[in-house]
């Protein structure tokens, strides 16, 4: 599958640099779009540089480039996912405004009623952000926030960073192994 990827400024990076791991592992293509604040939150929170990150995916983009492949509803992918997404373009989707790449790209997404997973992480949520991700919802936007669970008990940070990317790849129809699943167990 060929999937866009969009990381922004909010705190976790690292979904976004497992996602982009996850894709390669499993033979799928990302297409990249990194905001300056998103380099600059994978830079502190992983030490990961912007090249570096973009070794990871097939292909990267200029988030500045509103006429890259990715700005075209012509441009096949089969679905997108910001991670982390930050409350700033959370708000730019929910209103249309495509002043970015990302944005664009999110947009393109609604309007092609393609998959759009955006990974919405602030704490605690305002009124503002619920709504935007309420709206964003109604267009069949899949609002998934990092809360990982607890019931295949985690060991370690890994664990936990796995349960949401393997829901994010849930949700983009991807299949994985990356977190145990409920199986039905007596509790
Ligand atoms: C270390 C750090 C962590 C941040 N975490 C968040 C966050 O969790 N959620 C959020 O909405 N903004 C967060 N921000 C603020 C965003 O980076 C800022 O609003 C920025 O304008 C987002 O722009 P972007 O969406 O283009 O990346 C954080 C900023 C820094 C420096």
């Amino acid at each position: 599958m060929r999937i866009a990827v969009g990381i922004t400024g909010g705190s976790g990076a690292i979904y976004g640099l497992a996602l982009l791991k996850a894709l390669a592992a499993l033979g799928h293509e990302s297409h990249l779009v990194v905001s300056e604040m998103g380099a600059k939150v994978m830079l502190h929170e992983c030490g990961v540089g912007l090249e570096d990150l973009r070794g990871y995916a097939h292909k990267a983009y200029e988030n500045g480039d509103l006429a890259a492949s990715l700005a075209s509803g012509s441009y096949p992918i089969d679905g997108m996912a910001i991670v982390p997404c930050s409350m700033k373009t959370l708000s730019l989707i929910a209103s249309g405004a495509s002043n970015s790449l990302l944005a664009r790209a999110a947009d393109v997404a609604i309007k092609e009623r393609r998959t759009l997973v955006v990974v919405p992480r602030e704490m605690p949520f305002s009124p503002i952000h619920l709504e935007n991700m309420l709206k964003l919802s109604r267009l069949g936007v899949i609002a998934l926030p990092p809360c990982p669970a607890f019931y295949h008990h985690p060991q370690d940070l890994s664990d936990l960073v796995m349960f949401v990317v393997g829901k994010i790849l849930d949700q983009l129809r991807i299949e994985h192994n990356l977190y145990q699943r409920w199986q039905g167990e007596k509790i």
